[in-house]
């Protein structure tokens, strides 16, 4: 049997609102490495559908959209910009109607098959930190550091709602003066969580699932510093690095 070497790179995946952007952020830092975060490859997919007014349930239409998605992450920086045919669309990319669209768009297998390979392309020369839902079990199945992020749906909405109230872009209403909200919008909100869960781990290709190999954290009783300290102590061993 062919052994696969395992590669110098970190999975990450979870559900949404487990913490996993912000703890690869600081993980990847922590580490030397670079952060990845594939969900805005599908959002810039997303992006280009409703810029080029694409019927979402066409998959051959979606996946040409998908062929002209490109990423550059900053070697110095560590910055990451999506473009979609060549224009710099991250500013676009946490919007609504992005957010709404790409359950839809990273479901088809087509869409998928040219963002792994993207992806894949990306972080070749290993380094990374790429958070996501199939980078475990697809992008990087041979990674040498696997995790699972998990936190119950309550949590993952408290903290949702704390991040909206945070960011203006998440504004729940539009009025212009951030307001409390209401019981009705909590609700709903968990709702969008839930049904995001459910189209993430039903889908047929990449579904969100732990790989077999990956370490699962549940991140509900944890805070943003612990669960990076508790990754980072695993790393340096399983990536054989000197400790900070
Ligand atoms: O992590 P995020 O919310 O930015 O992800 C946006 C969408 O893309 C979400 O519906 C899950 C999907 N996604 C995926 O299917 N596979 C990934 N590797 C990353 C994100």
């Amino acid at each position: 049997m062919i052994m696969e070497e395992k590669t110098n790179n970190v999975a990450i995946d979870g559900p949404a609102g487990t913490g996993k952007s912000t703890v690869s952020k600081l993980l990847a830092k922590k580490l030397g490495f670079l952060m990845f975060d594939t969900g805005a490859t599908y959002r810039a997919v997303s992006y280009g559908c409703i810029e080029c007014k694409t019927d979402l349930t066409d998959e051959a239409a979606c996946t040409e959209i998908a062929r002209k998605v490109t990423v550059e992450i900053n070697k110095e920086s560590g910055e990451q910009r999506v473009f979609f045919d060549g224009k710099d669309c991250t500013p676009y990319i946490r919007s609504p109607e992005v957010t709404k669209a790409v359950s839809q768009v990273a479901t088809k297998p087509a869409v998928r098959s040219v963002m792994v390979n993207l992806q894949k392309a990306t972080t070749a020369c290993g380094g990374f930190v790429a958070e996501g839902r199939d980078i475990g079990t697809v992008v990087f199945p041979n990674a040498k550091c696997k995790f699972y992020l998990d936190a119950s749906l309550e949590i993952r909405t408290q903290r949702r709602l704390k991040q909206m109230q945070e960011d203006a872009t998440y504004q729940l209403s539009s009025s212009s003066t951030p307001k409390e909200p209401t019981e009705k919008e909590i609700a709903d909100l968990r709702e969008t969580i839930a049904l995001r869960d459910e189209a993430d781990k039903k889908r047929a290709v990449g579904p969100l699932v732990a790989a077999p190999d990956a370490i699962v954290i549940d991140t509900g009783s944890f805070t943003i510093d612990q669960t990076v300290e508790e990754l980072y102590k695993i790393c340096v061993t399983k990536l054989d690095i000197k400790s900070e």
